[in-house]
């Protein structure tokens, strides 16, 4: 396959990746056909895989309005992604052009394009890392010196953290990035799972093809992500299906059979 002119030149163009299958379900045009041949057999598993990812895209985009009218103007985006539509930097500065976002990805092409696209933008910074280096991650040049954690900021972990196994440690890695936040800050996830033994033999056909091809996924229930919130309290509604969270249109309600395959929510952290 040819390289396109934006995929760096280190990146293997055989091999699927999270951001670029992610940005073939999302309609992006960023990926290879390696990423789409997975992409569309895992959505002949689980046809309603697609709108699943658009529920997480548009979570993403209610719980950054409601943190811009609670007066946050500080944004930490974990796992960002290959920008798309309704990116956080356009919603916030949107709202208050002062406003400042970090995209953190692991992906080169997911960088690489964050990157050419917000250049001559100086409120928005882009830093190649592995979320679970948190030190590495808050002591970056990028970080410092753009966000001010005497002041409140919103940590964001969209459809992510189900790429943290139990042995990396999730509870540990929201924990590192909790205790650098000033009281106030906030603590947005949306995670794949079901409750008990929801999951559709629809689910289990496209999680395998996911996790043999591109890479191994931890799902989590509603118990599981309520414990990734120690120490921040849970803004109501509370941990929810991902469409359940604050709907604000018919296309934010969730299918009739209520199994949404993920959930969502917001913590405040606490006062000291
Ligand atoms: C499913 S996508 C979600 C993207 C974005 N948050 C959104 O909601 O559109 C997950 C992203 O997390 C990134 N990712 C997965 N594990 C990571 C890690 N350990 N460190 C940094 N990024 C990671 C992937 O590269 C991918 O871009």
């Amino acid at each position: 396959m040819e390289r396109p002119n934006w995929a760096p030149g280190d990146v293997d163009l055989e091999r699927p990746s999270i951001a670029r299958v992610y940005d073939y379900w999302l309609g992006g045009a960023h990926n290879f056909a390696v990423d789409r041949a997975v992409a569309e057999r895992t959505l002949e598993a689980m046809p309603d895989l697609r709108g699943v990812v658009l529920h997480h895209r548009a979570f993403l985009r209610r719980v950054v309005r409601h943190l811009l009218r609670r007066g946050v103007r500080q944004f930490l985006d974990l796992g960002s992604g290959i920008p798309t539509v309704g990116n956080v930097h356009e919603i916030a500065q949107h709202a208050d052009p002062g406003a400042r976002v970090v995209y953190v990805d692991v992906d080169p092409v997911a960088v690489a394009h964050s990157r050419s696209l917000l250049s001559g933008n100086g409120r928005v910074g882009v830093l190649q890392a592995d979320v679970r280096d948190f030190g590495g991650v808050l002591g970056s040049p990028e970080v410092s010196e753009l966000l001010d954690f005497d002041e409140p900021v919103a940590v964001l972990m969209i459809a992510l953290l189900h790429f943290v196994s139990d042995e990396e440690d999730p509870r540990g890695v929201v924990a590192g990035y909790r205790d650098h936040l000033a009281p106030g800050s906030f603590l947005a996830v949306s995670h794949a799972g079901y409750d008990g033994d929801e999951e559709s033999a629809a689910s289990r056909e496209a999680r395998k093809i996911y996790d043999d091809d591109v890479t191994p996924m931890t799902l989590r229930g509603r118990a599981e992500l309520t414990r990734l919130f120690d120490g921040f309290s849970l803004v109501e509604p509370g941990v929810v299906r991902v469409p359940a969270w604050r709907p604000e249109s018919p296309d934010d309600v969730p299918e009739p059979d209520g199994r949404f395959p993920g959930f969502a929510a917001l913590g405040r952290k606490a006062q000291r």
